[in-house]
């Protein structure tokens, strides 16, 4: 069974940890390999066969021209351009109320929420997702965490954790349209912000389900990875 899988792409963010010297756009917004960094997402999970519609946040001064790189991305997707927030919390009911009004999704329809800023992810593990969303109402990516971890305590003292027990959380991160609209409006309302979605929905009494993620569908936060990325993605 599947339902129809409404993307939103979070391309609202000012980019501070990756700014160059040279160049005043945010990350998602610097052309990489022929397109902007953001509209490699789109591209890649636009081709995701019960994909109905996109919404993607975006400052108002991006907003011409990404509306031209979704159209050239996602070909016949029915988009539209919502005014970013000013926390990631912020941005992504933007984008969901946006779908609200164009779109009316289904409550029973999955929403994917992604970040701009992982151009390296695949259909593939959006396919995952869906499947594991449609039957436990979420779930997020996670991958096992290599670096030894330790909790810093108050007293400067460490605290070994177990890495077996611990996943790094990356997007895209899908969910049932009702419930997660429902909790993002709680979460405005209450004025409580989240680093990501499963976040959010496990504050809300739903966690997510855990699918196995992927290595490669990494995070470009500094200048380095913007550099990394753009090897990568001129090679593919
Ligand atoms: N984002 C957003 N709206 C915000 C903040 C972030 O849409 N108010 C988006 C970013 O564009 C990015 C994703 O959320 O795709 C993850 O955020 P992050 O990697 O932290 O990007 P920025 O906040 O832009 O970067 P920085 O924290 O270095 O300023
Ligand atoms: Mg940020």
């Amino acid at each position: 069974m599947s339902v129809p899988l409404h993307l939103v792409i979070l391309a609202g963010g000012r980019g501070e940890r990756a700014r160059r010297p040279d160049d005043a756009r945010p990350k998602q917004f610097v052309q990489v390999a022929g397109r902007p960094l953001f509209a490699w997402s789109v591209a890649r999970l636009a081709s995701h066969p019960d994909v109905a519609s996109l919404a993607l946040t975006c400052p108002e001064e991006f907003a011409a021209t990404s509306a031209v790189e979704l159209e050239a991305a996602a070909p016949g997707v029915p988009h539209v351009l919502a005014a970013p927030g000013a926390t990631r919390t912020a941005s992504t009911l933007s984008a969901l109320e946006a779908l609200a009004v164009a779109q009316r999704p289904g409550a029973e329809d999955l929403v994917a929420v992604h970040d701009a800023a992982r151009p390296l992810v695949c259909e593939d593990l959006l396919a995952r997702l869906a499947a594991a969303a449609l039957r436990a109402g979420g779930a997020v990516p996670g991958t096992p965490v290599t670096d030894t971890t330790v909790r810093l305590g108050a007293d400067g003292r460490l605290e070994y954790l177990s890495r077996r027990d611990l996943r790094g959380v990356q997007t895209p991160q899908v969910f049932r349209w009702a419930p997660f609209l429902a909790a993002h409006r709680r979460a405005a309302a209450a004025g409580q912000t989240f680093t990501d979605d499963g976040g959010l929905m496990a504050a809300a009494g739903r966690a997510p389900a855990l699918v196995e993620g992927d290595a490669g569908n990494f995070k470009v936060t500094t200048s380095e990875d913007l550099a990394a990325v753009t090897a990568r993605l001129a090679l593919s």
